[in-house]
């Protein structure tokens, strides 16, 4: 029997953040193929033309750096990229380099024009960052031997390589970091076809039947990623093996998200939680984002890299120099009748 009262203090079903049960199933997943990579055409597009040349020049790629919110394939593009240049895929987080001889020991050990992945890499200490710099721009490290008078600076050439740095956070770069890549894409949430194209690949892969009205069904709840649409399968699955004969159909993906408390737009709880402290505890706001994190017991990154790119996507949320305000589509879909002078439908001063 599948709880679903404890959805409060349970892992949300819809983080995009990855689990170990998803790095699992996102592995046996994962397309090895710009072909078989569904959705993101223009980055695709762009990535092919690039990679395409610097093979017929037998050169690396040029720096890479992927950004936007989590889930939506990142890592799975950057595995692609080393694939179609045939070259090995090594990858790391930023936080995992906490010193600047794990970077050294990694960028030594790297083949000619391998692809080395830095996820997260906004994280990176800045000891560590002055050592990517000429590493980037001058395929050389400068490391330093010895202690006090007698210390000495060795230079090591390293040879060609590419980086892609992957993040939720673009803003957090550094200016000296942002300027050596030189490819820079945002990856984008998905449209519902994509996602409908991505779960019935994911059930064929799975050998889940899956009926077309299920996976467009799961696709318009999974609030536009692929991390979570693929989740929202595999629980899906669970219910229409024990409601069901085992196939997904509309009714069944229904029954099942909402019972893991996903309505219909893909809004889960803590979406409702924040737009309700908004409407109910701010008068629609504006409200500061530390102030709304507190009142509703949240981290506010996870407000900020999760919920938001999601609610201001569906015209809910809106950004002013004050602070978050909720639209009128938030109360209409929430079900709250607008205020008289509401600042929520102040829409003039919103930045989305
Ligand atoms: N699985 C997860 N993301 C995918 C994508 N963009 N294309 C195909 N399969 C996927």
């Amino acid at each position: 029997m599948i709880q679903t009262e404890d959805m409060e203090f349970a892992p949300r079903v819809i983080s995009p953040e990855i689990s170990q049960e998803d790095s699992d199933i996102e592995v046996s997943l994962r397309p090895q193929t710009l072909h078989e990579y569904i959705g993101q055409d223009k980055v695709k597009e762009n990535l092919a033309v690039y990679i395409e040349a610097a093979k017929r020049r037998g050169e690396p790629l040029d720096h890479v750096l992927l950004y936007g919110p989590p889930g939506l394939g990142k890592t799975t593009l950057s595995g692609i990229i080393a694939h179609e240049l045939g070259v090995n895929f090594r990858v790391t987080t930023g936080p995992a380099i906490e010193k600047p001889g794990d970077l050294v020991s990694l960028l030594t050990s790297l083949a000619d024009n391998d692809v080395l992945f830095i996820d997260e890499i906004h994280r990176l200490s800045r000891a560590v960052e002055e050592i990517l710099y000429p590493a980037l721009e001058d395929r050389v490290i400068d490391i330093i031997i010895g202690k006090g008078p007698s210390a000495q600076s060795v230079r090591i050439d390293l040879k060609p390589f590419t980086l892609i740095g992957a993040t939720t956070r673009a803003g957090q770069l550094s200016a000296p970091l942002r300027d050596r890549f030189g490819v820079i894409h945002r990856l984008e949430l998905y449209t519902k076809d994509q996602l409908t194209d991505i779960v019935r690949r994911s059930a064929m892969i799975l050998g889940i039947p899956c009926e077309t009205d299920g996976a467009m069904e799961i696709a318009g709840r999974a609030r536009g990623t692929p991390r979570i649409a693929n989740r929202l399968l595999k629980r899906v699955r669970d219910f229409a093996d024990v409601m069901g004969n085992g196939q997904i159909t509309q009714e069944i993906a229904s029954i099942a998200l909402s019972r893991l408390e996903i309505d219909a737009l893909g809004l889960d709880s803590l979406d409702r939680r924040m737009l309700e402290m908004i409407i109910k505890g701010y008068s629609g706001g504006p409200v500061g984002l530390e102030t709304l994190a507190s009142a509703i017991g949240e981290e506010s990154v996870t407000l900020e890299d999760v919920c938001e790119p999601f609610l201001m996507q569906l015209g809910f949320l809106g950004r002013t120099p004050r602070g978050r305000v909720a639209t009128k589509l938030a109360y209409e879909h929430l079900g709250y009748s607008l205020p008289e002078q509401s600042s929520g439908s102040d829409e003039g001063q919103m930045t989305f």
